[in-house]
């Protein structure tokens, strides 16, 4: 039986263009879907837009379009960037979508069903830039001395007729589910901090809005449309068929990650299993919440201006360096700074000198000294066992580690073995043997040949096209790049490709 894998990443707004911050948690759900499916799992990898609420009409509006045709441009202005940045989804769901719809309203009636809504008046504050009603205790005063919501956002007093989520009836629940499965919410610091806004007691949510019709009408009462945050979060039940369950992807329900910034931990480790307990439905196994970029030591805003497109770093960069950079440069879980002089520094430092020099002299030297075709094994050394046991022991331990989301330890495991078949070839020197003993040259440039060929598979994941290219000239067939290929050895004789710099170092152009 094949096992399954269920990620996601948030769905986006549309009320403007993709940046950084989206393509990097889609990167990091993007490296833990290619990983699954190296380790042979059946995997579904969902993302998309979240197209309804206040903020995406009112940038509709500002934008002089109707809400759909405004958020059509902006979706497919998404995949855009997904297919700039090779994110490789499986889906990608729109809220607007008739099935989406079904299975948002699906959820609402089985929560009616099982008495948890229930009609009364909203009067509080909302900030619509969060799409998040806050309690008066939570606002903070904003720099003109008016209230504004913890994150910054302006926040306005609404009230209005509004059906209601019994949520204060879930803290208990919650509290137990926190305890009892301490992997629900990651990293701990941040479990913690729900665990406490939890125990301070939980209102009850008011899940509909009257004063605006961009949204999904509440079944049975149109006035009304869904509170935006409960079609957004139905999204990863409506993408693999709820409220069917005996369609075929229904399989992959409970998703095991939910992969969320910061930001908006709060909907995901509260809101969204209280509203499935609500239904009877079994829970995500995990929601890990990653930390925040800035730009250049700056909060990234458009009143600023430094919004970072991130197609505009591939131009100038290259996919695969800012993929590697993102997820190399920001300890998976903490905050990070993105700078050109720290994308420049881990190309040229990790991947032109420490990988690409490895792979360039390995190559080039087979090429020159071999006849350009892969040696036999030999007879393995003590140092040549050493080197090819810790190469093989990277997919197992980066696969404990990835399903802990480990991103960035994960590489530094590899960095580890890359730097060790480094000072093996030093201290080998195979150029040196050629005259004196060509067949242990062969030797060397074999194990060399066999540790690179596992560094390129278990880093397809992170670089997908430039570890494509690597194994390529290394002779591994197409098929034969996924973990459980590494088992069959590679065919003596085989010829190799012409080498070719996989990483080349960047250079400023000279300031004039
Ligand atoms: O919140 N650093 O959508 P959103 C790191 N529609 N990650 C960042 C980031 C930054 N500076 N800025 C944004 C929503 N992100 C809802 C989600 S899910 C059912 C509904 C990433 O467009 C990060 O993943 O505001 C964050 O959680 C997400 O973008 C917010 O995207
Ligand atoms: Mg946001």
């Amino acid at each position: 039986m094949t096992r399954r894998y269920y990620v996601t990443t948030p769905i986006y707004y549309v009320n403007g263009a993709p940046h950084i911050g989206h393509a990097y948690t889609s990167v990091a759900a993007d490296v833990i879907a290619r990983f699954k499916r190296l380790a042979g799992f059946d995997v579904f990898f969902l993302t998309g837009t979240d197209e309804h609420g206040q903020k995406v009409e009112q940038a509709a509006q500002a934008a002089g379009m109707t809400p759909i045709a405004f958020a059509d441009r902006v979706a497919a202005d998404f995949r855009d960037m997904y297919d700039k940045m090779a994110i490789s989804y499986d889906d990608f769901i729109r809220t607007t979508e008739p099935r989406h719809a079904a299975g948002a309203q699906a959820l609402w009636k089985k929560l009616e069903e099982n008495g948890h809504i229930y009609l009364g008046a909203y009067e509080g504050w909302y900030a619509t830039r969060d799409e998040c009603f806050y309690g008066e205790e939570e606002l903070i005063d904003g720099p003109d001395g008016k209230k504004v919501a913890p994150t910054g956002a302006a926040v306005e007093w609404v009230k209005e007729p509004s059906y209601f989520f019994n949520l204060s009836k879930f803290g208990d629940r919650l509290l137990e589910l926190y305890e009892t499965r301490p992997g629900f919410i990651e990293p701990a610091s941040r479990r913690n901090e729900v665990a406490s806004f939890v125990k301070q007691g939980l209102r009850d949510l008011s899940v509909s809005r009257t004063s605006f019709n961009w949204g999904i009408p509440v079944p049975g009462d149109p006035k009304h449309v869904m509170y935006v945050w409960v079609d957004a979060l139905a999204n990863y039940l409506s993408a693999v068929g709820y409220p069917d369950q005996t369609a075929p992807r229904w399989d992959f329900w409970p998703a095991n990650l939910h992969l969320v910034g910061k930001d908006i931990l709060r909907f995901h480790a509260i809101y969204w299993p209280a509203l499935l307990m609500g239904a009877g439905l079994p829970l995500p196994e995990r929601v890990f919440s990653h930390g925040w970029w800035t730009i250049e030591g700056q909060k990234m805003s458009k009143s600023l201006g430094n919004v970072v497109d991130p197609r505009d770093l591939v131009a100038e960069f290259g996919l695969d360096p800012i993929r590697f950079f993102l997820m190399r440069e920001m300890p998976f879980g903490g905050d990070s700074d993105l700078s050109r002089r720290a994308i420049i520094s881990r190309m040229n430092v990790e991947l032109a000198n420490d990988l690409g020099n490895l792979a360039q002299r390995t190559l080039s030297q087979i090429a020159r000294n071999c006849d350009g075709r892969l040696p036999p094994q030999g007879t393995h050394t003590a140092e040549d066992t050493k080197l090819l046991a810790a190469a093989s022991l990277l997919p197992q331990i980066m696969h404990e580690q990835i399903d802990r989301q480990a991103l960035t330890d994960a590489l530094e495991e590899v960095w580890k073995v890359i730097r060790a078949c480094n000072a093996y070839i030093d201290h080998q020197a195979p150029w040196k043997l050629k005259k004196t003993d060509a067949a242990r040259m062969g030797d060397v440039l074999r194990v060399l040949a066999d540790a690179l060929r596992i560094i390129a598979t278990v880093l397809q994941p992170y670089m997908p096209g430039s570890m494509d290219r690597m194994l390529t000239q290394l002779c591994v067939p197409d098929g034969a790049r996924d973990f459980a290929s590494l088992d069959t050895p590679l065919p003596a004789g085989c010829a190799l490709p012409a080498p070719q710099g996989i990483f080349p170092r960047h250079v400023e152009p000279e300031a004039s």
